[in-house]
Order: structure tokens, then C-alpha cells, then sequence
């Protein structure tokens, strides 16, 4: 299934697990649950913020009981060091027109909130009949923007997490579980 390294795996790397694979599995049934209840008989877009978001998407589709078109958008949002100066740049964009679409926008995780927010946005101006929110993880404590997603993901502290779709330096998106780092990975790739 989606993310089969177990941090048993890769003892060395990991400091601890934050979100369980069940907990994810949980979280993600019940949007699908409610998701499917409320669009049903609409056709909605599921749009996955890439790269992180694939395996929420993939997995929240999966769980769907109704039919959903799938696309894909990736964004960077550039700033100083791994702060986020709220300009977001599209690196590819949509292949769907989305005008008139009912649109449900699938992300890993709310940080600044920045991303979704022009996201958020950007759809509304190219006539989005809806836009709507699923974020898998939510770290309350980082916000910087107003967001509300009516799909709400697990809440997490202000910590650095991967595992589950979510990297670090393009590493770990295929662990099946959701875990911090240990501070030596950060000081090896520093040096490297
Ligand atoms: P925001 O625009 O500040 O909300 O940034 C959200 C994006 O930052 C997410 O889509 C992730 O790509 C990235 N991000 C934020 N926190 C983490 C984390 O703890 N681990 C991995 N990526 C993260
Ligand atoms: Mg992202």
C-alpha cells in the first residue's frame, strides 16, 4: 500500500513517531465519509498541492464513494531560508479549466497557511463554482493567514515532521507513518 518504510527501517534517522499510520487512516476515512455525503451527485475536482499531497489524495479517493476527477498543481512559495514570504509562483500548473467546478483542494499541511490561502484564491479568480479544503495535518501554532478548511486534518505542535508525503530535502515522503527527525539528519545535510 501507500508508504511501505517502516521506521523500524530506518532506526538511525528517526527520533520518534508524531501520527500513527491508524490515526492517518482514521482521519482520511472520515473526510472521505463526509466528502462523499456532500458532493454527492456534483462531479467535484480533487486538486492535490504537489509533491506532498499525493499519498493524502491518493488515499482519500480511494476512499470515496462517488466519482472524482483528480488534478494536480505544483507551487513554491519563496522566501528566505524556509520561511514563506507569502509570493507564491506557479512551477506547474493545472491540466483542468476549473471555471464552474466544484473543487476540492487536497495539501499535506497547513503551516503559514500562505499556500493555501493564494491557492485558495487563485481558483476562486479563474471561476471555481466552489472551493473547498482538506489539509492532512494542521500546525495551529505556525499560522500567519486566515484559514478555515471545512475538511480539517490532525492537529500537530510546531514541530518538523515527515513520513506520509511529506519530505525533508526530497526524503522520507514514503515512510508509512508521520515521525520527527533526529537532529543529526539536519546537521549531516548541512555538511554535505
Ligand atoms: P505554508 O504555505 O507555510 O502553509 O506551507 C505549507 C507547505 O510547507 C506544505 O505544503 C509543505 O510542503 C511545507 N511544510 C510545512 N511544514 C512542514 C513539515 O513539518 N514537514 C514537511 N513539509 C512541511
Ligand atoms: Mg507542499
Amino acid at each position: 500500500m501507500i508508504g511501505d518504510v517502516k521506521i523500524s527501517d530506518i532506526p538511525n534517522d528517526i527520533e520518534r513517531e508524531l501520527v500513527s499510520r491508524e490515526q492517518i487512516e482514521a482521519c482520511i476515512a472520515r473526510v472521505a465519509a463526509q466528502v462523499s455525503r456532500d458532493y454527492a451527485g456534483r462531479d467535484p475536482l480533487v486538486v492535490g498541492v504537489l509533491k506532498g499531497a499525493v499519498n493524502t489524495l491518493v488515499a482519500l479517493t480511494d476512499a470515496m464513494t462517488i466519482n472524482a476527477q483528480v488534478d494536480f498543481i505544483s507551487l513554491s512559495s519563496y522566501g528566505a531560508g524556509t520561511q514563506s514570504s507569502g509570493h507564491v509562483v506557479i512551477r506547474q500548473d493545472l491540466s483542468a479549466d476549473v471555471s464552474g467546478r466544484d473543487v476540492l483542494v487536497v495539501e499535506d499541511i497547513i503551516d503559514s497557511g500562505i499556500t493555501l490561502h493564494w491557492l485558495t484564491g487563485e481558483l476562486k479568480r479563474r471561476g471555481a463554482a466552489s472551493v473547498e479544503v482538506f489539509a492532512l495535518f494542521d500546525k495551529p501554532a505556525r499560522h500567519k493567514v486566515e484559514l478555515n478548511p471545512k475538511y480539517k486534518g490532525i492537529e500537530i505542535p510546531d514541530e518538523f515532521v515527515v513520513g506520509f508525503g511529506l519530505d525533508y530535502a526530497e526524503k522520507y515522503r514514503n515512510l508509512e507513518s508521520v515521525a520527527i527527525l533526529r537532529p543529526s539528519v539536519y546537521d549531516k545535510e548541512e555538511r554535505a
